[in-house]
């Protein structure tokens, strides 16, 4: 028998997230309770405004929840100070979100390294081995030594996926990874994806308002006024369409 691994890899528990206060407060969140599988991809649907971005800050404790708890694995994050919570994201979660963030000083190969050279240390051959990989399989293989300014919108987003995932986090959160990309290269950024649950056991998180991108996952969850207004497993684009048009309807 394998050693027990942990079955849920996040799981939110009446979260709530207010920002602003008194008649300007904006409930982002509203009561939320979710529990994300580990080795799943989840993907989270919703319409804009909806509070999908600020779900997925609050379980990478980018930011804090007004109320109820947010656990990573077995670790509650609610309460951890400053540097637990660091060390826990730094090790433990990747993220892709809407903005690159690429230092702009940093080859592509620098950029992808950064999360080691942020955790004081340098790739070793394995690490590196699988880091050139997951650039050839994005389709970047051969940009390893170029600056962000000399590549394209959607090249520079796979360099950010590619950072994401270079440390093989647990968990890993995508908010509309493939916004800037061809349907061919947001194909290839979801099989990848898709590929780390299933060859690693990574969980993987993706905002996304594609349903072609959302039936690649195995759970659809949608978001509407800050709570889960349904959540479906495995679901064809057309199955998700119908889903997000009757919510449209209701609204
Ligand atoms: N930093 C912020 N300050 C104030 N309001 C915010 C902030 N971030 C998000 N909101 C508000 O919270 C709600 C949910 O936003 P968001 O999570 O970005 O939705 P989505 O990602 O689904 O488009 C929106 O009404 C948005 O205007
Ligand atoms: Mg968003």
């Amino acid at each position: 028998m394998s050693e027990p691994t942990p079955t849920v890899a996040a799981r939110a528990t009446g979260v709530s997230k207010v920002y602003g206060s008194g008649d300007s407060a904006t409930t982002a969140l509203d009561a939320i309770d979710l529990e994300i599988a580990a080795g799943s991809l989840t993907a989270i649907m919703g319409p804009s405004g909806s509070g999908k971005s600020t779900l997925m800050h609050v379980f990478a404790g980018l930011d804090s929840a007004t109320r109820g708890r947010v656990t990573i694995g077995e670790t509650d994050i609610t309460h951890l100070d400053d540097t637990a919570l660091t060390l826990l994201r730094r090790r433990s979660l990747g993220f892709v979100f809407q903005a690159f963030n690429l230092v702009p000083t940093l080859s592509v190969l620098g950029n992808v390294t950064l999360p080691f050279e942020l955790d004081g240390r340098r790739p070793d051959a394995a690490e590196l081995a699988w880091i050139r990989e997951l650039l050839g399989r994005l389709g970047i293989g051969m940009l390893e030594t170029r600056r962000p300014h000399e590549l394209s919108g959607g090249q520079q987003q796979r360099v950010a996926i590619a950072r994401a995932i270079a440390m093989r986090p647990q968990l890993v959160f995508a908010d509309e990874p493939t916004g800037n990309l061809d349907s061919r290269s947001s194909r290839e950024v979801l099989g990848l994806l898709r590929d780390l649950t299933r060859e690693y056991r990574q969980t993987v998180v993706l905002v996304t308002h594609d349903p072609v991108a959302a039936s690649h996952a195995d759970r659809v969850v949608f978001i509407a006024d800050g709570r889960v207004a349904r959540d479906v497993g495995a679901s064809s684009p057309k199955e998700l369409s119908d889903i997000i048009l009757s919510l449209e309807v209701a609204a």
